[in-house]
């Protein structure tokens, strides 16, 4: 067990009193001063923490944006609006929310493939990968939902689209459309409740999956960059000699890393808030018209992958299994993965190269989910090509090789194939 639970004992009468009847401050020194991590984290090791800013900045501007929003089809787009012009800071709480939205997935997108690359899912952290599984789906929803209230062109579009995939399912399919949206086509009700869900309940939901996600990791210990257990190797007194106290030295390196991560921020948000198109679409600009389908109805770049493999499966119902598989084969990695060593670093050479398939796999399915190939076949191959046959063949490849990654790994450690490099019995640091 990595938490160290001692007793503070304040030597202020008031906090002592407090710390008698509920244990707060003891509780934070033992997740904090007395939380010992390896002393090897680097720059992966930020993300988790960079997570945790994004979502305090999204709920924060979020509490500010419902103060002015108007959940309903006549007033959502022109309230955004009024947000924007005449609202004071309205423009700059809206930015910081919509760019926001995008570097949580940036952020989160890295922090999962460090988890990947050190092996961090594999046995104690299981749980801490399932919850974080968990947080990514909920996550998903969230950010599906919040880009639908400014009701725009993609909003009412892709809303459409999205819920209709529900309409795969056989019997109760159309029912069940229908029930999500409220109406036959999204509207009013379906408004409604997607703000309901967007501005309290699945934000309830995300603060507890994070906390129990964080709870999680600091019952079985960090992982780090060699994904050497730093808890065999301890002092007389219990404490790993390859770990020091997340507070001050993490607090500390945490805080440059947050500056640096607003720094950028900041950036995009005064310079590029739409980021070119990608992070707000030009289309979104646009109030939702049902008599008026937009030419490419496309999601935004995060959902890009799992759209591309959508829209790559001739068949709906295959589709749609096939874009929740591609996530439900994430929750199998810790019992598909059967290697004994956990870090990239010492792993075979052909989880390395299956490795860096994988995340090529990911960029491009994305590429192909966001519309890319519209412009760059035709550039390639000649205005006559046919775009969506070249698409579909491109599509699926990388398709292939997103899930042959599992596949892979599951047969290549089960029957022992790997060759491992030696891993180090402590940790490997430069000091
Ligand atoms: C709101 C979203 C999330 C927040 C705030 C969050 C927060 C954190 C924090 C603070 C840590 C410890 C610091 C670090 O290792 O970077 C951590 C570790 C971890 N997270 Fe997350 N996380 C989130 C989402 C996810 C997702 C989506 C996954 C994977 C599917 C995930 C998997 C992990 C794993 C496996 C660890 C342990 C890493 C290690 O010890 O090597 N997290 N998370």
């Amino acid at each position: 067990m990595a938490l160290k639970w001692v007793r503070i004992r304040p030597n202020h009468r008031l906090l002592a009193w407090i710390e008698e009847r509920l244990p707060l401050l003891s509780f934070l020194a033992a997740h904090t001063s007395r939380y010992y991590a390896p002393k090897n984290f680097n720059v992966l090791y930020y993300f988790g923490v960079l997570a945790l800013v994004v979502l305090v900045n999204q709920i924060l501007t979020g509490v500010f944006l419902a103060m002015h929003f108007q959940p309903s089809a006549a007033g959502a787009f022109a309230s955004v609006e009024h947000i924007m012009r005449d609202v004071e800071w309205g423009w700059l709480i809206r930015y910081l929310h919509s760019t926001g939205a995008s570097l949580f997935f940036v952020v989160i997108y890295v922090h999962m493939f460090r988890a990947l690359a050190y092996g961090s899912y594999k046995k104690p952290r299981e749980l801490v990968w399932i919850l974080g599984l968990l947080i990514f789906l909920v996550l998903m929803a969230e950010a599906f939902m919040g880009y639908v209230l400014p009701w725009g062109q993609m909003s009412f579009w892709g809303a459409k689209v999205i819920v209709s995939l529900f309409g795969a399912i056989p019997l109760v399919g159309d029912g069940l459309t229908q029930w999500i949206m409220g109406d036959y086509l999204p509207g009013d009700a379906t408004l409604g409740r997607f703000f309901a869900l967007h501005v309290v309940a699945l934000p309830l939901v995300l603060v507890l999956l994070v906390t129990l996600h964080i709870l999680a990791l600091h019952e079985v210990g960090s992982n780090n960059p060699d994904g050497v257990e730093i808890s065999e190797a301890t002092s007389e007194a219990g404490v790993p000699l390859d770990g020091i106290p997340f507070h001050p030295y993490y607090t500390v390196e945490d805080l440059f890393s947050t500056s640096v991560f607003l720094l950028l921020a900041a950036f995009v948000v005064f310079f590029a808030p739409t980021f070119g198109g990608v992070f707000l679409e030009a289309e979104n600009f646009i109030a939702a018209n049902p008599l008026e389908t937009p030419a490419h109805i496309k999601p935004v770049w995060y959902f890009a992958p799992y759209y591309a493999m959508l829209r790559v499966v001739p068949h709906k119902l295959l589709g749609v299994a096939v874009m929740f598989g591609a996530i439900l084969a994430l929750f199998l990695l810790p019992w598909l993965d059967r290697g004994a060593v956990r870090s990239v670093r010492y792993r075979g050479r052909g989880y390395r190269i299956a490795l860096a398939l994988f995340a090529v796999s990911f960029v491009l399915l994305g590429a192909v989910g966001a519309g890319v190939s519209t412009t760059w076949i035709p550039r390639l191959f000649g205005p006559e090509a046919d775009v969506t046959a070249i698409e579909n063949a491109f599509g699926r490849f990388w398709m292939f090789v997103y899930f042959g990654f599992f596949v892979f790994l599951h047969l290549y450690t089960r029957f022992g194939f790997e060759r491992t490099r030696p891993v180090p019995a402590r940790v490997r640091c430069s000091e």
